[in-house]
């Protein structure tokens, strides 16, 4: 990639560790940040972080370094790591370095750019309040996302991230007029791959790019591969005015990237191990996600949060940077209420009656008031029964439980597994819904006819009273006098804390669940 009129400047391997490479350089020293190229046909990629005396720099790879040695010759490319960018990335699936990764055709049109930018300044930055709707209810009604905003899906491991991220693409994509880009950082590859045939089958692929750094990569490639789609979406923003639709999964597999790199290089760990740097990397980050007059980057980010602990610091952190957080809860995963969106710990800050209108405003005040008072409320029912409430708190976990089963919602991306057909839901439906629960419409409507609907309509049509009730309905109703739980939750809760793979519990929950309210 560097200049190849005058012989390139190189070095020699003085030392390997792991991924760490210091290399040393007789004439010239590489700046920081410069990619140096070694081993047959160059392949393995070292990028400089370092240069601890005169004539040494300190790297690391961006590849595997099996078969480098002592000695060897490394090639200085004279620049810094550089991605695609152009129309002609459009529809194509690249790593770190820019190679495609889909076995298509060799790229054409586009130029190369380096993946270390700064962000817009600040004169440049524009801020619309504008709602970007996601089809998913209890998104829409309680944590409204913001249209060139930053959104964070935190959840521990197995919670339904990458299920509601995939989701959210497969609602959005399809009536976003500018470009999405997917980033995926430190995940499965078997799920890049999914998403890349289910995004083909769809037909969205021609406004998509895809860039992977897996988990199987080397730290310094993870580290990188967000800078990479930042460049891209950069270009999309700047170059062509186009609104940019940026997702990642996992933003946290950066941080932990950014820890192993920092490590590697011989950093004193900072709090529970966490790089010192950890916060600048990741706004350095993050701040690159920002809107100017020209184009907006919108993003969704998924955020795991290591042993449900949303103090960690790197949860901490990444809260920050959002303009919406949107929380997923184990306990509603192992309830089967999918999404696991838990309401009261998730927020937006467009959630304001000059944004979002006053009557949404005050509805969702409201639905988060009897929650709350639900939330509450259910250690007494635990320990009493709901015998002993009074009339009027026995109505607000009536109506609680009927929103809470209301805002569940069957997603597209789960129709295999979940067999109920997935509902895209208008924000005005939603609203419409939650307002009649609110109003006591559906009291006498069993909590089961509310559960894994689209519209509050799919309600009526599913039970009529006057009728005799379903007939699962009864039981439902019972049960949920004497017990708030549902009664398999205790199983599927006690599997669900150390099973390493407790989706598949909560797999077939739904199954189960799927099974009992159709009938
Ligand atoms: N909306 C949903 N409907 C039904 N099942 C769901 C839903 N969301 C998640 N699940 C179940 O939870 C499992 C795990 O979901 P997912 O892979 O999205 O978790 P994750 O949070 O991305 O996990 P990880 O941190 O391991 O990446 C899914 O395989 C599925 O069984
Ligand atoms: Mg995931």
């Amino acid at each position: 990639m560097g200049d190849r009129t005058s012989p390139p400047n190189t070095g020699a391997v003085v030392s390997v560790r792991g991924s760490v490479v210091d290399i040393r350089f007789d004439g010239h020293l590489p700046p920081i940040y410069s990619v140096l190229r070694a081993g047959a046909e160059r392949r393995i990629v070292i990028e400089v972080l370092a240069q601890p005396d005169a004539r040494r720099v300190r790297g690391i790879a961006l590849t595997p370094t099996q078969g480098l040695a002592r000695g060897m010759k490394v090639e200085d490319t004279d620049g810094p790591l550089r991605a695609p960018v152009g129309k002609g990335i459009l529809s194509r699936m690249f790593d770190v370095f820019g190679n495609v990764i889909d076995r298509g055709a060799a790229l054409s049109d586009v130029q190369w750019r380096s993946v270390h930018r700064a962000p817009p300044l600040l004169a440049r930055r524009s801020t619309k309040s504008e709602i970007f709707e996601t089809g998913i209810k209890v998104i829409d009604v309680l944590v409204p996302l913001e249209r060139g905003g930053k959104a964070g899906l935190f959840g521990g491991a197995g919670v339904g991230k990458t299920v509601l991220l995939t989701e959210m693409i497969h609602n959005m994509i399809g009536h976003h007029e500018g470009v999405s880009i997917f980033c995926g950082i430190g995940e499965r590859c078997r799920e890049g791959e999914e998403l890349y045939r289910d995004m083909k089958e769809a037909g969205v692929l021609p406004n998509m790019v895809m860039i992977f750094g897996q988990m199987n990569e080397p730290p310094g490639s993870r580290f990188r591969v967000g800078h990479a789609a930042l460049t891209m979406a950069e270009y999309f923003r700047d170059d062509e005015h186009r609104d940019v639709l940026l997702l990642i999964d996992n933003i946290f597999r950066f941080i932990q990237a950014g820890m192993e790199v920092s490590g590697l290089m011989g950093q004193m760990p900072s709090r529970l191990g966490y790089q010192p740097t950890m916060g600048t990397e990741l706004s350095g980050l993050e701040e690159r996600i920002a809107n100017t007059d020209t184009g907006a980057i919108t993003s969704i980010q998924a955020v795991y949060v290591p042993a449900d602990d949303f103090t960690d610091p790197a949860a901490v952190h990444t809260f920050s940077h959002l303009s919406a957080s949107i929380v997923l809860s184990r306990k509603r995963a192992s309830e089967g209420l999918y999404p696991a969106i838990d309401p009261l710990q998730s927020s937006s800050k467009m959630a304001t009656p000059g944004i979002v209108g006053e009557r949404h405003y005050a509805l969702a005040q409201e639905i988060r008031r009897t929650l709350a008072q639900y939330a509450e409320l259910k250690d007494i029912i635990a320990m009493l029964g709901l015998e002993q409430l009074s009339p009027e708190d026995r109505n607000v976990v009536a109506r609680a439980r009927r929103l809470e089963r209301f805002l569940t919602q069957p997603f597209f991306t789960t129709e295999q597994f979940t067999g109920l057909k997935g509902k895209l839901v208008s924000l005005k439906d939603a609203l419409d819904g939650c307002e009649r629960i609110l109003r006591d419409e559906f009291k006498d409507y069993p909590e089961s006819a509310l559960y894994m609907i689209g519209s509050i309509d799919e309600a009526k049509a599913k039970f009529k009273p006057g009728q005799p009730a379903a007939p699962a309905a009864p039981a439902q109703k019972t049960e949920a006098k004497t017990d708030p739980k549902p009664a398999a939750e205790s199983p599927v809760k006690a599997a669900a804390e150390p099973s390493p793979k407790p989706g598949k519990m909560s797999q077939a929950k739904v199954e189960h669940a799927a099974d009992t309210h159709e009938s």
